[in-house]
């Protein structure tokens, strides 16, 4: 247990020990943000920097400084790699909010997301036209990090609230759309974030902080790579399971087989994430069917070898991660301005010989109707009524509901009973499964239950920074 927490622990040391002393936490709760270094944000910038390409970003590229404690040389490097991408993604996500309609853009939640993205490229234009040489600067450059990660984290909350609120002037499939590209994009600008935050308190030229990393060998940065799903799937099923137990009396319950000691290289808040939706889903379904007796099965099935050992380079034309799975594009603007965006379309292959899972969740909850499932990937579909949405939305849950099921943290410091039953759990999970090559489909059999498949791509085996062949234990 303590093990599958280590991620979400490590992320909460990132943030406490990046932020200087004095000016840690104020009284509001919020880190102050007044010994930062910023630059006003012109439109000039913003025009600028969004009509630079946006690239796909590949576990490898966040593996391949090497395995800590990084060299001074390494840490550097890492942080040119950081602040070499993160202007062009923040201004995208800027034009990305301008460009919706003007009456939903004034929302003042949605316009506070706005801002923050304008205060965190504020602080990144100083150094934009820099190159980061000394360990001193990498120090200032890392709070840098420390407040952009901050800054962001309610981010899911704050505009699930001002899209709820704006409802009346925009369309479920304008929102979704606008959402999926969105949050895809935070995925990319936090992990890239994160990544250099943690490497840079895993390394040798502050190894003042490294005991904080003792007894976490396998990791890279935010990146596991001796993750083992069946432990993802044990703790949250258990967690799950409480909760249940807690506010109904009855736990249904859960087996895990297949191969439960498989390990692969990912990142384990996120598939943390996904499980936890894909189990608040099933556990909800089974208990309100009265079919607890029925076991929810979970299956860890590693591809097969076969599929991964080519060396057949056509294989890697198909082994690709595109930018619409990162949120890289700009759809959801050229929707609503009529113009066309600045995104290439370049597309990077993943690694080849890629090792990867599928997950399978089986539940006896009785399906989804055939009317409901072509609304499950949509943000905000949900079955639990508008009421109990907003009262968990504004924090005053009735606690007699399946509402209590969806009080769990999302990844990135997001409350998650923020999103308690919002139907946001399929589609953001399906967001952070594809943004490495991954995916989940959902096959209901109506009347009797629910299949979700979640598909994974890992990073291949790491040594000294280069990536190898699949792991199977
Ligand atoms: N395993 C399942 N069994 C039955 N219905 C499901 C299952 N998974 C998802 N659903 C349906 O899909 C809807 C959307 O799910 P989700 O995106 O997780 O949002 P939420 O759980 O907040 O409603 C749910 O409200 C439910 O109606
Ligand atoms: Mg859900």
């Amino acid at each position: 247990m303590a093990c599958v927490q280590r991620p979400l622990i490590i992320q909460s040391h990132i943030i406490r020990l990046s932020c200087p002393r004095t000016a840690r936490r104020t009284s509001s709760g919020l880190f102050s943000r007044g010994r930062l270094h910023t630059r006003t944000v012109t439109d000039n910038d913003i025009s600028r920097l969004a009509s630079l390409p946006l690239h796909p970003l590949t576990l490898a590229d966040l593996v391949k400084h090497g395995r800590p404690p990084l060299t001074t040389q390494q840490l550097l490097t890492s942080a040119n790699f950081t602040l070499s991408i993160l202007p062009g993604r923040l201004a995208h996500r800027i034009q990305s909010l301008r460009n919706l309609p003007f009456i939903v853009v004034s929302n003042p939640h949605v316009s506070k997301i706005h801002s923050n993205y304008i205060h965190s490229l504020s602080t990144l234009l100083p150094w934009a036209e820099q190159e980061i040489t000394t360990l001193e600067e990498e120090v200032k450059f890392t709070e840098v990090m420390a407040d952009l990660v901050q800054t962001h984290a309610n981010t899911i909350s704050i505009l699930a609230r001002g899209f709820l609120e704006a409802r009346k002037y925009i369309s479920p499939k304008d929102v979704t759309r606008f959402l999926d590209e969105h949050l895809r994009a935070r995925i990319g600008t936090r992990l890239i974030a994160e990544q250099h935050l943690s490497l840079h308190f895993s390394s040798q030229p502050h190894n003042e902080i490294m005991h904080e990393q003792e007894g976490s060998p396998g990791f890279i940065g935010v990146i596991d790579t001796d993750l083992k799903p069946a432990r993802i799937v044990d703790h949250c099923a258990n967690v799950v399971g409480e909760i249940c137990e807690l506010k109904y009396g009855v736990r249904p319950h859960f087996v895990v087989n297949g191969e439960p000691d498989y390990t692969f290289a990912h990142v384990p808040v996120h598939l943390e994430y996904i499980i936890t939706e894909l189990l608040k889903n099933a556990f909800r379904a089974t208990v309100e069917s009265g079919m607890e007796r029925e076991s929810i099965e979970i299956t860890i099935a590693p591809l097969p070898e076969t599929l991964l050992q080519s060396d057949d380079p056509e294989d890697m034309e198909t082994d690709v991660i595109s930018n619409v799975d990162q949120g890289n594009t700009d759809v959801a603007s050229e929707h609503f301005t009529g113009k066309k965006g600045t995104t290439d379309s370049q597309i990077r292959p993943l690694k080849h010989s890629t090792p990867g899972v599928t997950i399978r969740i089986r539940d006896r909850g009785g399906g989804i109707s055939p009317e409901n499932l072509q609304h499950i990937w949509d943000y905000s579909f949900t079955t639990f009524n508008d009421d109990q949405a907003s009262s968990t939305l504004s924090g005053q849950s009735s606690g007699g509901g399946m509402d209590v099921l969806n009080v769990m943290s999302g990844p990135g410091g997001d409350g998650g009973n923020s999103l308690a039953g919002l139907g946001y759990g399929l589609p953001l999970g399906r967001a952070y499964a594809e943004y490495f090559g991954g995916g989940i489909a959902v096959q209901s059999l109506w009347g009797w239950g629910t299949d979700v498949y979640l598909s994974l791509r890992g990073v291949g085996k790491v040594e000294e920074g280069r990536t190898q062949n699949r792991q199977r234990k």
